[in-house]
């Protein structure tokens, strides 16, 4: 198989100076423009099962006229690719600006996942402040790598094995913050890693610098950061906080421009609102709740604080470390993709976890107490101005509103993983996908405009495309796949849909072919219509089509998020009435998160969740039906058959590969 020598040739063919990540960016290609005919073609088969036939018939007759040689698409497609000579990655800020910068949304929920890492245990304030304090150190050795340019570049995984990735993301994680605007957002980038550095510990809706260097840039050692976080945790104790104001960041975009350029008019504010920004990152020590948290509870703590407020939306990243041992993240989305928060988070958790020679769960973590190297500094507020006061109300009403709106359903699937999916010779991807596909059809009767993230870090400054789920295949093995018997449907495991479902998982997959190697359809319809208003060109019709407003109207928005770890990330739906579907495939197992707003009387993550059990169920029993060799369980061979195994394994993965 073509994918596995593919895999180990190009690690071998980076030597050690390529393999750095900032040496490595310069030979990149640049994110090509994908050829108009193919977009086109492929935006019709999309429009096809989403919009009824008339419908579509005009949406045809829109593309058809744009696509003519002297038609408007050509002028665009042109102009397209005469910009993109002068960029490093033409769609770069296009698609920043779309996906986050004007998104006017509050950014928990809607835009931040959250991440949930296991749960520690922690017998002892103590106990808590010493794991925190490994945690910042682990950070800041991270960030010396990062900075020292030893982090070790990313070579692709799965499809298109082999190729070296785009680094870039991982030089923003502990670096940027996004500014709130009325219009749009920016992003801020520092580079401090010269003079001295700070986190800001937040803690009981209070906020303190915690030096993590000295004035010369040179680090403390993690005893010294230990150290001065007990000192901000008994400072923390010794005054009452008055008016949260972390609770702004979690206001509309517009609403928090407004609220922070009349809070930024108070130079007190604006030093202390100076050193969030500048920070690398924020450690979020959650107090204690009544009960223990479960997994779900976690997730709702990450990702929009349970009303706690302990929380600075902006921020890129919020290390959260409860005192009951909840442990994990939000992060800001614009600034990086998952995946690159993953690897930190993960690497972080495993120094931490070895150095302290458990697992995860159990730690001797108490630290001797020792003398500070500097005092808390506490970031001070003047918010005692109506306008301010009036805000903090508004955004503790509205976060309180969203937490209790927020419906998630966390789905430990553990009938089979990706390892029963491959023996299918199936990309265990593509066959989620179609699974997410068939349970929506099952709940709904219908399918919708679906997105999946698919990485474009194969190119220089690539971020994601989008794999577009909803394909003419998924419905017509949906539709296929339950009969009507009476009053309910009944499955059919016939060879039929056998077939419709290896057709499905394989358009699937060349469509996460065609996006990841630079050719997905939403990022060149993007910069067509963008290059047109850079013209001054009126809206070109076939944007102005409802069928494109259908086309961009996310009910599922979906991503693979693995983790190495026993750990997940989950985020809310993007629209109203929809979904948002992480999942996390490990080798006998996978975990979904499933997300949507209770307010919607239409959708109900349990339902969804449910549903995609079955269907998964239902795929495998396809697949045993009609695949029975492949489908064979080697795992549960007894142990006298050692040998056995491995050679049977060996033949199997040897015929996959073949095929
Ligand atoms: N038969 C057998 N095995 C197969 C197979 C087949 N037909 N097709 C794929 N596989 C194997 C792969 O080789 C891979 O093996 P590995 O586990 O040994 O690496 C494994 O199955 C997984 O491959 P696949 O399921 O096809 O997916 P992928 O790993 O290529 O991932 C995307 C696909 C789209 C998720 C990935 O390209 C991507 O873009 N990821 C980023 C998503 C992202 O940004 N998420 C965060 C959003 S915030």
């Amino acid at each position: 198989m073509p994918r596995r020598k593919m895999k180990t040739k190009q690690i071998l063919e980076l030597d050690q100076d390529s393999r750095k990540a900032l040496l490595h960016q310069a030979k990149l290609p640049s994110l090509p423009v994908p050829d108009l005919a193919e977009t086109l073609e492929r935006y019709l088969l999309c429009i096809k099962p989403l919009v009824p036939e008339v419908q579509f018939d005009k949406t045809k007759r829109i593309v058809d006229k744009f696509a003519t040689p002297s038609g408007i698409g050509a002028t665009l497609q042109e102009s397209l690719l005469k910009k993109s000579t002068k960029y490093e990655n033409w769609s770069y800020d296009w698609w920043l600006e779309d996906m986050y910068l004007r998104n006017k949304a509050p950014l928990p929920v809607n835009s931040n996942p959250g991440m949930v890492l296991p749960k520690m245990e922690f017998k002892s304030e103590n106990a808590w402040i010493t794991f925190s304090g490994k945690l910042v150190a682990e950070v800041m050795k991270y960030k010396r790598n990062l900075d020292e340019d030893k982090l070790p570049v990313d070579i692709a995984r799965g499809q298109l094995a082999g190729q070296a990735l785009c680094m870039r993301q991982y030089f923003h994680i502990l670096s940027s913050y996004r500014v709130p605007g009325r219009e749009m957002d920016t992003q801020l980038m520092s580079k401090n890693s010269n003079r001295q550095q700070h986190f800001i510990v937040a803690i009981a809706n209070q906020f303190f610098v915690l030096y993590v260097t000295d004035k010369l840039g040179i680090d403390f050692t993690e005893d010294e950061i230990i150290n001065e976080i007990r000192a901000i945790v008994d400072a923390a104790k010794h005054e009452n906080p008055r008016g949260s104001v972390g609770v702004l960041t979690s206001l509309g975009r517009s609403e928090w421009a407004d609220a922070r350029d009349n809070l930024l008019k108070k130079q007190m504010n604006r030093n202390s609102v100076d050193l969030i920004e500048t920070s690398v990152a924020l450690l979020c020590l959650d107090c204690p709740t009544a009960t223990s948290r479960n997994e779900t509870d976690m997730a709702h703590q990450m990702i929009h604080g349970s009303s706690s407020y302990n929380r600075w939306f902006d921020k890129t990243i919020q290390f959260v470390v409860g005192r009951d041992g909840s442990f994990g993240l939000n992060y800001e989305h614009s600034a990086a993709e998952g995946i690159a928060v993953i690897h930190l988070m993960e690497e972080i958790f495993r120094n931490i976890t070895n150095n302290l020679h458990l697992d995860g769960k159990e730690a001797e973590l108490d630290t001797p107490h020792t003398q500070c190297v500097v005092t808390p500094e506490r970031l001070r507020w003047d918010v005692n101005d109506t306008k301010t006061s009036r805000y903090i109300e508004l955004a503790r009403t509205a976060l309180m509103k969203m937490a209790l709106n927020f419906d998630l359903k966390i789905l430990r699937f553990t009938h089979y993983g990706k390892e029963f999916i491959k023996r299918q010779n199936i990309s265990p991807d593509a066959f989620i996908q179609v699974a997410l596909q068939l349970a929506f059809f099952q709940v709904y009767g219908h399918l919708v405009s679906t997105y999946e993230s698919a990485s474009t870090r194969r190119y220089r400054h690539g971020r994601v495309d989008n794999i577009r789920g909803a394909t003419i295949q998924a419905l017509e093995l949906a539709r296929s796949l339950r009969t009507k018997k009476g009053g309910s449907r009944k499955a059919k495991l016939d060879a039929r849909n056998m077939m419709l479902l290896r057709r499905a998982t394989k358009v699937q997959t060349d469509n996460t072919i065609a996006a990841i190697s630079g050719r997905g359809i939403d990022c060149h319809l993007l910069g067509l219509r963008q290059i047109a208003k850079e013209l001054g060109m009126p809206e070109p019709e076939i944007f102005a089509d409802p069928s494109f407003d259908i086309f961009n109207y996310f009910t599922m928005s979906t991503s693979q998020v693995p983790t190495v770890s026993d750990s997940f990330m989950c985020y809310g739906a993007v629209v109203e009435d929809g979904y948002g579907v992480s999942y996390n495939p490990h080798s006998h197992d996978i975990t979904f998160c499933v997300a949507s707003f209770r307010s919607c009387s239409s959708t109900s993550s349990d339902k969804l969740a449910s549903a995609i059990e079955e269907n998964l169920i239902l795929m495998r029993d396809l697949c045993r039906q009609w695949n029975r060799r492949r489908s064979s369980s080697l795992g549960e061979i007894t142990s006298g058959d050692a040998i056995t195994i491995r050679h049977s394994r060996e033949r199997i993965e040897d015929k996959c590969f073949e095929i």
